[in-house]
């Protein structure tokens, strides 16, 4: 993050230490109960939002020139580079009676042949072969061809939409500030450390819920992470759709007697970035943790994570510093997942109509008007 904004930003911290209140809105907000439970609104979050938007799929790293990965996240994906390092998505259905094509996770590219009658397809997506050919006589061939969806890298991942369309324009779509703020973390050429593939029977947005306010750090982390925090507090900023806060450390009051050319931000909190639709980012001082969070269901969420380091561990000392710090994000993690299981069997009890957003807790807000404005619907309630 560019030093004048650290500057900008920790001047902000002061000064809401100072008068002891958090970043606000204006007033209370409130969400009704119903977008977390209603099917056909979990339907439309997951065709009209996450199947369109960008996003992150995998490392750029993960596919060298010539190779391909499979993932299955919305939808089986088929991710290819060639030789010259050109990145292509496509579902990984075949067009014949729509078998799933490619099982290996990982491997070079190959003639991808279908289990099933044989169809094969080259790396590039084109229908190469198949047989007993004069059977199909007269189908058009150009539609038999996989189907290629839009994809883009930055940041050194790989963003994907699930639905056919134009090129991504990902510099577009991040926008200035969170393109200038990843570039100077330094995430294009990270390396990618520990990652995570976690289960767990909660809707997904409550799962996004809890990375969004740090109102709960003082009680649901009180085993793990609170003494490090100062106790709800934090800076709350929209950038589009997506969404940079900034949660304090105790540490931060220490910079009152530094110049401020020494300030860095790192030190005295963690950004938590949320990039919409569906993924997090907790810039900590020297590491950075990725979480992306699908719908595994209407009622489970599926949450890939992994930590994003400068360079990968070289020595044991560093590989134990790296994996004590995700120990502890981890378990804080679970901490979260346990709540909201707590506030899913909550919900389903129909104990009221409405859930409260205070006023210190307005990227919640934010995350949920940026789902309705998607969706053309208007369910959260500004008072
Ligand atoms: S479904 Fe793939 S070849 Fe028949
Ligand atoms: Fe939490």
């Amino acid at each position: 993050m560019q030093h004048a904004t650290q500057v900008e930003l920790l001047k902000r911290t002061l000064s809401l230490i100072e008068r002891g209140v958090s970043d606000c809105a204006e007033q209370p907000s409130a969400l009704p109960v119903s977008v977390y439970l209603d099917q056909a609104r979990f339907a439309r979050e997951r065709e009209q939002v996450l199947r369109r938007e960008p996003v992150m799929v995998a490392r750029s790293s993960e596919i060298p020139a010539g190779h391909f990965i499979t993932r299955n996240l919305l939808a089986p994906l088929l991710l290819t580079r060639d030789a010259h390092g050109l990145l292509r998505g496509f579902l990984n259905v075949c067009k014949h009676r729509g078998t799933q094509l490619v099982d290996d996770a990982a491997g070079s590219n190959r003639v991808f042949v279908c289990p099933y009658h044989a169809w094969s397809y080259n790396p590039d997506g084109q229908l190469r072969g198949i047989p007993g050919a004069y059977g199909f006589e007269g189908i058009d061939r150009t539609c038999l061809n996989l189907t290629e969806l839009p994809v883009g890298e930055r940041f050194g991942a790989i963003w994907v939409s699930h639905t056919p369309g134009p090129a991504l324009d990902l510099q577009v779509f991040f926008g200035e500030q969170i393109c200038a703020d990843f570039d100077s973390f330094g995430t294009t050429h990270q390396v990618l450390f520990d990652p995570k593939d976690m289960h767990r029977p909660v809707n997904w947005k409550l799962t996004i819920d809890t990375f969004l306010e740090n109102y709960h750090v003082q009680k649901a982390h009180k085993a793990t992470i609170d003494h490090l925090f100062w106790p709800n507090l934090g800076l709350f900023e929209r950038c589009g759709r997506h969404i940079r806060n900034y949660y304090v450390k105790r540490s931060v009051e220490s910079i009152r007697q530094q110049p401020q050319s020494d300030w860095n931000i790192r030190q005295h909190g963690n950004l938590l970035y949320f990039l919409w639709p569906n993924t997090l980012v907790l810039v900590e001082p020297d590491h950075i943790n990725v979480s992306t969070v699908f719908p595994d269901g209407p009622l489970a969420t599926r949450v890939l994570g992994h930590t994003l380091l400068d360079q990968a561990p070289n020595s044991d000392k560093a590989l134990r510093y790296f994996q004590k710090n995700n120990a502890l994000l981890y378990a804080a993690l679970e901490e979260d997942f346990a709540i909201a299981a707590r506030v899913q069997t909550g919900i389903q009890a129909g104990a009221s109509e409405l859930l409260w957003h205070g006023r210190f807790e307005p990227a919640l807000k934010w995350f949920h008007q940026s789902l309705d404005a998607a969706l053309g619907e208007q369910r959260v309630i500004e008072l």
